[in-house]
């Protein structure tokens, strides 16, 4: 894994990157943290949640008796929001800037710290006035705006339960999600600029309100001025209802455990599953680790995570760990290429940006635009560098390394997960010599394995599955409304106790972690999660389709691309490049454009074991122009060489 990439003249030495002198010197967290959190872990996590404003000490750090439920910080009190925001105004940085926002077209805004506390404080008693009580759920649908944040802070400030759905997922996602979470109010946009034009929201919320009932109010942020349709009665413009409220807001506590979100994450079915976060621990974990992996300064840094909120990275490290941490961020509404190649370095440059963290599907992009378009700009703020959603390749490590980080910034690989919350394995900038392509060692404080199928821990070459032996702060707590669903999806493998990952990894010779992507049918599509079983189902809606199969195949740029196999209902009939079009389409309605197949092949078989399990491996084999695997389980191996006769005529676009 380590020696030279030929392709961009970059070097990976053999003995690693080590830590920078002046990171080692300096760092918020240093090599004594992992002998702390070993010789007594829970006292570890005590110390970092103490880095919080609580109103009531916890009585119990870690309640871990009815495994896999546990309770963190029990019988604390805390408001995340005031934790956020207030603590911050309060100790006379209100005038820090909390976001330097930019919207796509080329506006700005510049929020700092005291008015981002009066908005959600404007917007917490617009939640109230609508009816919003502490443990309602509100849906918040929006583009990249500093609304989606302040949405998300005034729920939290009054013990509402936010529910974010990506701004790409289609109204019928959108419909499943809020009757799931059983959402009162959905906060939207007219709509969002994407690609140098806006892009509407709002007739997605109505379409999906036709769908889902319990839904009283539509509060509608005016972003693009697009047309929209108005419910009376029933939809309200953000600027009337919040623009008007009072800037005083008194915040109540809320227990430790009091729940602060949920997020919907693609699980193995076709269902997606409710990711429950609630407050004490999440918040600690989130703000620790973004202060220690990413070295935060408060008073110095400029820190962007290039991804949206609509995902947990947005979550997590957009929202609330630099806010608790008191960091300056940058929040950015569009696209890396609009209106040119070189936007996020123009930001960059603009703003001096001096922490970066986005996703390796992302870094490739800027790899295959070539290295001219960052060295038209000055990215000498820059200082360190992270990296998050999937593998990252070690040539697209070097090239971050060298190309945006001038060799000098460290590159933080991060792996964690919806359900984790926070960062769960990542070097760390001031200790960990690094290996490029390695996520390295579990953060301290957090007890992770690779095992065998039997649960055994692997040997150094081996590999096995990546596994959570203790629970941890910022740990999902269930799936909404389905606690069994929770035990068996994480729990059940190994025994109580012992949480899948779902992610194959690979332990060197150190002791370190490589990981090696999902191990169940589960695909990640340019560092976004989406189940093989949705993606099918939404096939087989279609009148035309009788049965579908769907694998992950290798993609160069977005990690995985998704191909389709599908066999068509026997009145329908094969119109080839246009039924491929319609199947598409179809699924970008059921899903989202996300969702959307790179390949769709008709077949007239799909190849099955005996036990009429679909073999995805098989597929997988096709879809990557591989020779075959082993065919000997199939019921009629003749089937794949009826597959493979139909490539030829493989539609792709
Ligand atoms: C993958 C995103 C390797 C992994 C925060 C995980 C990674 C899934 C890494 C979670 C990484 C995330 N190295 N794989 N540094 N980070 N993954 O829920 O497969 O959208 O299970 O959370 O992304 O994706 P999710």
């Amino acid at each position: 894994m380590s020696g030279t990439t030929e392709a961009h003249g970059l070097t990976n030495p053999e003995g690693g990157f080590p830590p920078p002198a002046e990171f080692t010197a300096q760092a918020n967290v240093g090599e004594e943290a992992y002998e702390r959190a070993a010789a007594d872990r829970v006292g570890f996590w005590e110390d970092a949640a103490r880095r919080l404003d609580w109103t009531q000490e916890w009585d119990q750090a870690l309640d871990w008796s009815n495994p896999p439920f546990a309770k963190w910080f029990a019988g604390g009190k805390l408001n995340v929001a005031v934790n956020c925001v207030d603590r911050h105004v309060d100790a006379g940085h209100g005038e820090q800037v909390a976001y330097h926002w930019v919207g796509e077209p080329g506006d700005t805004r510049t929020i700092t710290y005291a008015q981002l506390k009066d908005e959600v404080c404007r917007a917490a008693n617009a939640l109230t006035e609508l009816g919003v009580q502490s443990g309602d759920r509100v849906a918040i649908y929006l583009p990249m705006i500093p609304e989606a944040v302040v949405s998300m802070l005034a729920c939290a400030r009054i013990g509402a339960v936010h529910m974010v759905v990506f701004g790409g997922f289609s109204p019928d996602a959108l419909a499943s999600r809020i009757t799931d979470a059983g959402a009162k109010v959905v906060i939207t946009a007219d709509g969002g600029y994407r690609r140098g034009a806006p892009s509407a929201l709002k007739p997605n919320v109505d379409e999906a309100l036709t769908k889902t009932e319990g839904v009283r109010s539509v509060l509608v942020v005016k972003r693009t001025e697009q047309e929209v349709e108005w419910t009376e009665g029933r939809d309200l413009w953000w600027h009337d209802v919040v623009g008007g409220q009072s800037t005083e807001h008194q915040a109540d506590s809320f227990d430790a455990e009091h729940p602060l979100y949920i997020m919907y994450t693609s699980g193995t079915t076709a269902k997606p599953k409710g990711i429950l976060h609630t407050s004490g621990g999440y918040l600690t974990q989130v703000s620790y680790t973004h202060w220690a992996t990413f070295d935060i300064k408060p008073d110095t840094d400029v820190f962007w995570t290039a991804a949206d909120v609509g995902w947990v990275t947005g979550h997590s490290y957009i929202v609330y760990g630099p806010l608790a941490n008191r960091t300056t961020s940058v929040m950015y509404e569009g696209t890396p290429d609009t209106p040119h190649q070189g936007r996020w370095w123009e930001i960059v440059q603009e703003y001096g940006v001096t922490v970066l963290y986005t996703a390796p599907t992302t870094i490739r992009t800027f790899m295959k635009w070539g290295e001219d378009v960052p060295a038209g700009f000055d990215l000498s703020s820059l200082r360190l560098l992270g990296s998050v959603g999937e593998p990252i390749n070690p040539e697209a490590w070097l090239w971050y390394h060298k190309i945006i980080g001038g060799g000098r910034c460290p590159v933080m690989d991060t792996w964690w997960q919806t359900e984790t919350g926070a960062h769960m394995v990542t070097p760390l900038p001031g200790v960990t010599t690094l290996k490029p392509g390695s996520a390295q060692r579990p953060f301290p404080g957090i007890a992770a394995s690779v095992v065998d199928e039997e649960g055994k821990p692997i040997e150094a070459g081996a590999t096995g599955y990546l596994v959570l032996t203790e629970p941890w702060p910022a740990m999902l707590r269930t799936i909404w409304g389905d606690d069994d669903r929770y035990k068996d999806t994480y729990w059940s493998r190994y025994g109580a106790g012992v949480y899948f990952a779902g992610d194959g990894a690979k332990l060197d010779e150190d002791g370190d972690i490589w990981l090696l992507g999902r191990v169940d049918d589960v695909m990640n599509v340019s560092g976004h999660r989406i189940s093989t079983t949705e993606v099918e189902s939404a096939l087989v809606s279609h009148p035309t389709v009788a049965e579908a199969a769907v694998v992950g195949a290798t993609d160069p740029t977005t990690g995985q691309g998704i191909v389709a196999f599908v066999i068509l209902r026997g009145d329908a009939e094969d119109s080839g490049e246009e039924l491929v079009k319609t199947l598409r389409q179809h699924v970008r309605k059921e899903i989202g454009p996300i969702a959307s197949p790179r390949q769709i092949m008709v077949v007239a078989e799909l190849p099955k074991t005996r036990s009429g399990k679909i073999m995805r491996r098989l597929l997988r084999d096709i879809a990557e122009n591989r020779e075959l695997g082993d065919v000997s389980t199939l019921t009629d191996s003749s089937v794949m060489d009826l597959i493979s006769s139909k490539l030829p005529g493989a539609k792709e676009d």
